[in-house]
């Protein structure tokens, strides 16, 4: 591993040598995957992966690859997004379960499960046609308009108002829940599209020709008409049918909705013999503004988004410590937040680092930054004690190592995972361009 002789930014940089030395044989560097494996881009047109765009996505043939390679019975994604990891895990007959805290993505999950396992496609030929011709009617039952809040107001047009408060309307009157989540799941999917939005980094970028008042001229482009968005994802969604049944027709993986801080507390220890994951970075990303329209689709309201902030692993300024919320949840259990306390206090790499941001907080553009660093790695050794019980509590640590040697190795990096056998963690890094 290569080392620096000084840190860039000041101030001692022996702690994080340190862990580079402990941990360097636990640490992967491969170089044959390409940036269409590593990121959501695979994905784009895999059977039932493709339908909602989630950027933040790994392929699926990646976790294809580290099944094939370690054979495991369990596999857990405490960070499941739109459940990639479980899905092709069930799908090779392997117990899978994802947790996932955003609605979104256990829904996107569920409706390819769904499709998979229960789908008559009889049935969803006739009910996805009389949802396109409900839609196309134009009219507007008001009580089932968009649940706007205050920052998707403006977000669409009136005529697509109208043709999304007719969908939800449709979609409330099917008895049957699988065709129903499928649906519901294709609607949602095509909001974005159709709106005056675009999802553009940690931003939603918003186009001029919407009603609000904007600092910027930014044209996004066509605005799709929802009615003909829906219609083109409906069609992918039936060609999709077959190749979904045989990739992912072996069962059901369990798909969690919730925090993983919370949900991994109430499952065994012993549960999981492998661990494919790749959690948020802690780098301001905030995913309740980028899928604001999707969770506001799903109910989501002002409160509820401020909650659902909270709640998710601490990566933005806005988060608040998590410490009553913990203390609340692990009541029981205090042995493992205790544990995880005194391993967040025992890493000293963390500490090297926040030394220096807190000497250096004047150069930083928000000081909250500190505290959401820090958050964010104690935070971190929840999942990494919870996961299967027998994880190596060294696994935080390994986190940092492999966070500190991409930083010094100064290299563009495409992203990592830490995966788990046997209790023993090891992180792959995939570099590329
Ligand atoms: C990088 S994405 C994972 C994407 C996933 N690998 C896929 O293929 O779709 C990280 C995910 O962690 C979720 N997340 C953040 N905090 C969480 C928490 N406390 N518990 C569970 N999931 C959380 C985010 O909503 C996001 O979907």
């Amino acid at each position: 591993m290569t080392e620096m002789a000084f840190s860039p930014h000041g101030g001692s940089v022996a702690a994080r040598h340190e862990l580079s030395r402990r941990f360097a044989p636990r640490l992967v560097d491969d170089n044959s995957f390409c940036r269409k494996i590593v990121s959501y881009q695979g994905n784009r047109v895999a059977p039932g992966l493709r339908w909602m765009k989630y950027k933040e996505g790994f392929s699926s043939e990646l976790v294809l690859d580290f099944i094939k390679q370690e054979n495991p019975n369990d596999v857990l994604d405490p960070f499941a997004g739109i459940c990639t990891a479980p899905l092709v895990a069930a799908g090779r007959g392997v117990r899978a379960t994802g947790i996932e805290i955003m609605p979104v993505g256990v829904s996107a999950g569920t409706a390819i499960a769904e499709t998979a396992n229960g789908l008559s496609k009889r049935e969803f030929d006739r009910q996805s046609a009389a949802l396109l011709r409900e839609v196309r009617t134009l009219r507007t039952p008001n009580q089932f308009a968009f649940p706007h809040v205050r920052i998707t107001e403006g977000a669409f047009s009136n005529d697509t108002e109208k043709q999304i408060a007719s969908a939800r309307q449709f979609l409330s009157n099917i008895d049957n829940d699988g065709v129903r989540t499928i649906l519901d799941l294709a609607c949602m999917s095509v909001l974005e599209e159709a709106s005056y939005t675009r999802k553009d980094g940690q931003y939603l970028r918003w186009d001029s020709r919407s009603q609000r008042r904007l600092k910027s001229s930014f044209n996004i482009g066509p605005i799709a008409d929802f009615s003909d968005a829906l219609e083109r994802r409906l069609g992918e969604i039936a060609e999709d049918i077959p190749a979904i049944k045989r990739q992912f027709g072996t069962g059901y993986p369990t798909l969690l909705t919730g925090s993983c801080l919370d949900i991994l507390r109430t499952i065994d220890d012993g549960a999981f013999d492998m661990v494919v994951t790749s959690p948020p970075y802690a780098n301001r990303y905030d995913y309740t503004r980028t899928y604001v329209l999707e969770l506001a689709w799903m109910g989501f309201d002002q409160e509820g988004f401020s909650a659902l902030r909270q709640r998710m692993l601490s990566a933005t300024v806005e988060n608040k410590a998590k410490t009553e919320s913990l203390n609340k949840a692990y009541g029981n259990s205090r042995k493992t937040l205790d544990r995880s306390i005194t391993i967040y206090e025992e890493q000293s790499a963390v500490h090297e680092v926040l030394g220096i941001l807190r000497d250096r907080q004047g150069e930083l553009s928000n000081r909250n930054v500190i505290r959401l660093v820090g958050q964010y790695f104690f935070a971190m050794a929840l999942p990494s004690l919870n996961s299967g019980g027998s994880f190596d509590p060294a696994a935080l640590s390994l986190w940092l190592t492999t966070m500190y040697s991409i930083t010094a190795r100064n290299c563009r990096w495409t992203s990592f995972w830490p995966t788990l056998r046997n209790g023993q963690a090891s992180i792959v890094i995939k570099y590329g361009s």
